[in-house]
């Protein structure tokens, strides 16, 4: 038997992990201590706290950028396959599922000599199947699509965490979408850009490229405290034998209670007929169609009101135009904020350095966040009506 510093076995899971976007991390952690997590740290990708049950449930309820949440379960050293196996088995499997019902494992694997992530996942697979047989003769199903419970086995060096994923299908999976367009914004990405830019929710917020329409309604929710995961119809920590039916009722109702009205416009617009029409269908599935207008334009067409307020937008970074296109896009972009957002602020995100340098204003701020796997930065532009020393007198 390993001794207890080689295998700690968490009983009441008080340790928790969320799962983030790379340069996302001090976004989410915000968004926990707001929530009452304790004991926050960040590491890459990832941030480490402590609650309750609760916590777990109002993590996933209400952290717009987590992708995941984690319960560990068991840490432990490992050096090879036939250790993971090994240690595995000391985890009382059948108390987290029954026989009936079915399981998935995914594993991620850093500096270690294990490299190959399919194979971990596989050895830890056999190790609870074995577990299974030896005590009733038979084994639970592996589904890949709809499991009961689903596993992540975290190895860095020859440190193995093993978890239970609170949250199934990743978090960024709202349930507002009922139609994507070309190149949509991670809805989570979005809801962190819109918390990175620092909007205030004092002013109009426009996207003026909006595609599917994911950031003006992500900036609907954030406005409107509607919590992220209101659309969501399931949460894999309602499949587990301690789940609180109760307590997440009173999670929801809690945070459902500080939903409110938001006073500015929030505008959406395209020049795809295609985009406009996808934006406005999610928008309606969103429920939120009085609060945002969708509008059918090119951005040189858009007629800012109040003179006062935010753009926020993802315009296309190149894959599909050909050079001379793309860098005229971003003039294009430039000159329209220079002549028609003048007191407006504009964050955009961009993995197409070399375009953005056509905008022609001097970002007052860069920040370099991922765009899946494009290294991208979301750059901020002040639009100043006079001189910019003016301005600021
Ligand atoms: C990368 S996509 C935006 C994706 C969006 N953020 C989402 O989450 O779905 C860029 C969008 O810019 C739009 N676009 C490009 N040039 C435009 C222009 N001059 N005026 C308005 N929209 C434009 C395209 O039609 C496309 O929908």
């Amino acid at each position: 038997m390993p001794t207890m510093n080689a295998l700690k076995i968490f009983e009441q899971g008080m340790d928790l992990t969320a799962k983030t976007f790379s340069g996302m991390e001090d976004v989410l952690a915000g968004e926990l201590s707001a929530l009452g997590a304790k004991d926050i740290t960040t590491g890459k990708r990832v941030v480490f706290f402590r609650g309750d049950q609760s916590m777990i449930y109002k993590a996933n309820y209400q952290c717009r950028t987590a992708l995941r949440i984690l319960k560990p379960i068991g840490v432990f050293t490992v050096r090879d396959e036939n250790e993971l196996y090994e240690k595995v088995q000391h985890i009382d499997w059948p108390s987290f599922f029954t026989l009936k019902q079915t399981f998935v494992i995914s594993a991620s694997v850093f500096n270690s000599k294990m490299t190959h992530s399919q194979y971990v996942a596989q050895k830890t697979k056999d190790a609870i199947v074995d577990q299974f047989r030896n005590k009733f003769g038979r084994r639970p199903n592996v589904d890949k699509d709809n499991p009961t419970l689903s596993i992540d086995v975290h190895i860095n060096g020859d440190q193995c965490t093993l978890s239970l994923d609170s949250s199934g299908p990743s978090l960024h999976k709202r349930g507002y979408r009922t139609e994507v367009d070309k190149a949509p914004l991670n809805e989570a990405l979005a809801a962190g850009l819109i918390q990175l830019s620092g909007w205030d929710k004092n002013g109009d917020f426009m996207d003026p490229m909006c595609g599917s329409g994911t950031l003006p309604i992500e900036a609907a929710m954030y406005a409107m405290n509607i919590p992220a995961g209101y659309y969501r119809k399931h949460f894999a920590f309602q499949n587990w034998p301690d789940f609180d039916e109760e307590l997440w009722k009173q999670v929801k109702q809690e945070a459902d209670e500080q939903i409110i009205e938001h006073d500015f416009p929030i505008y959406g617009s395209d020049q795809s007929y295609k985009a406009f029409r996808i934006a406005q269908s999610n928008v309606k599935s969103a429920q939120l169609h009085k609060d945002i207008t969708v509008i059918n334009k090119p951005f040189e067409k858009m007629n800012p009101e109040s003179g006062k307020g935010i753009l926020l937008f993802n315009p296309p970074y190149g894959e599909r135009l050909k050079e001379n296109d793309i860098i005229s896009l971003y003039k294009h972009i430039g000159d329209v904020l220079k002549t028609k957002f003048k007191g407006y602020e504009a964050w955009i995100i961009t993995s197409n350095l070399e375009a953005a340098k056509f905008i022609g204003l001097k970002p007052t701020k860069k920040i370099t966040v991922y765009n899946g796997p494009l290294e991208s930065r979301f750059l901020k532009f002040e639009i100043y009506a006079g001189s910019k020393k003016a301005a600021k007198q």
